[in-house]
């Protein structure tokens, strides 16, 4: 039987959009567990940023990187100094073979993949069907949804090869319930749900077990950074009218990854402090 101590002991994780919020904290949490981490986001605090990029990543990213909301070095650091192994790494995850790169370089690094949480998502386009901009639409699909799918493509022959993997998907309740005025998030959200399962089905037989978690509100600077109305309506329909904190994602990851849910495949674990529950 595993044991709950050093639970992901010699493992390699790579968290993409990990500078910050919840990829951070997952970061954290799996080498707290015993797993060397790679920190990938398109936002690394030494980097330029170009204005091509702000125009192309949108503005919640250009507000992050101006007021130095940027930990992915940081996090690196901090993972070092827990004795694990760890780097922050430029990439994006809408860019195919960039991402194929960056896997090929950490499996010649680090020697194997055996965990990836695909986390980086978009968080700042909320208008209704009129309103909504066409071009984060586009770059709300290829992040939230084809960033996971071009993740995944890259990282399977390395888990197949190697036995063995575990790999999550950062879905949402938007995904489920639906959001008002996030006719694209909710969109991809719902989509990484199918996908977990259809890549649960397909990962079995090599040993690759495919989850999601499913987060409701979770107090991330991304959060915070939202219309405060609409937040706290959001955190009034929780049956614990409080906001979820970014350890309760990354604790409920950790266990996922781990052997102690080796007969879990195919889940939307719902981390949201009863959100979707019946209220009145
Ligand atoms: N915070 C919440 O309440 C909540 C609720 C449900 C789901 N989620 C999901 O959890 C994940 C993290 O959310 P968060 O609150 O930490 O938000 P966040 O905006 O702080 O984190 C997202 C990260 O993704 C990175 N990113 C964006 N586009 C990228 C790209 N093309 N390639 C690589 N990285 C990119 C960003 O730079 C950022 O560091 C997201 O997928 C989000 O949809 C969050």
């Amino acid at each position: 039987m595993s044991s709950w101590n050093d639970l992901l002991k010699g493992k390699v994780a790579i968290v993409t959009g990990a500078s910050r919020g919840l990829g951070r904290m997952d970061a954290l949490a799996l080498a707290e567990a015993g797993a060397d981490v790679v920190i990938t986001d398109i936002l690394i605090e030494t980097d330029e940023y170009s204005e091509i990029e702000a125009e192309k990543y949108g503005p919640m990213q250009q507000v992050m990187q101006s007021t130095n909301v940027v930990y992915a070095n940081k996090t690196a650091q901090e993972i070092q100094k827990m004795g694990r192994r760890s780097t922050a790494v430029k990439m994006d995850v809408t860019n195919r073979e960039q991402v194929k790169e960056v896997f090929a370089k950490v499996k010649e690094q680090y020697g194997k993949i055996d965990i990836l949480i695909n986390n980086a998502g978009t968080l700042d386009h909320v208008s209704q069907i009129e309103d909504q901009n066409d071009d984060f639409w586009e770059r709300d699909l290829k992040v939230n949804l084809t960033g996971a799918y071009n993740c995944t493509k890259a990282v399977w022959p390395y888990m197949k090869e190697q036995g063995g993997g575990k790999i999550i998907n950062m879905a949402s309740v938007a995904g489920t319930l639906g959001g008002f005025g996030q006719a694209s998030y909710s969109t991809t959200k719902g989509g990484l749900l199918s996908f977990t399962k259809s890549m649960a089905l397909e990962g079995a037989r090599h040993g690759i077990n495919v989850n999601a978690i499913v987060p409701g509100i979770i107090a991330t600077e991304a959060f915070k950074m939202g219309n405060a109305k609409m937040n706290e309506r959001m955190i009034q329909r929780t049956a614990f009218k409080k906001p979820g904190e970014p350890e309760d994602i990354a604790n409920a990851i950790t266990f996922l990854v781990s052997d102690k849910a080796k007969y879990i495949t195919g889940v939307g674990l719902q981390v949201s402090g009863g959100i979707e529950l019946f209220t009145f």
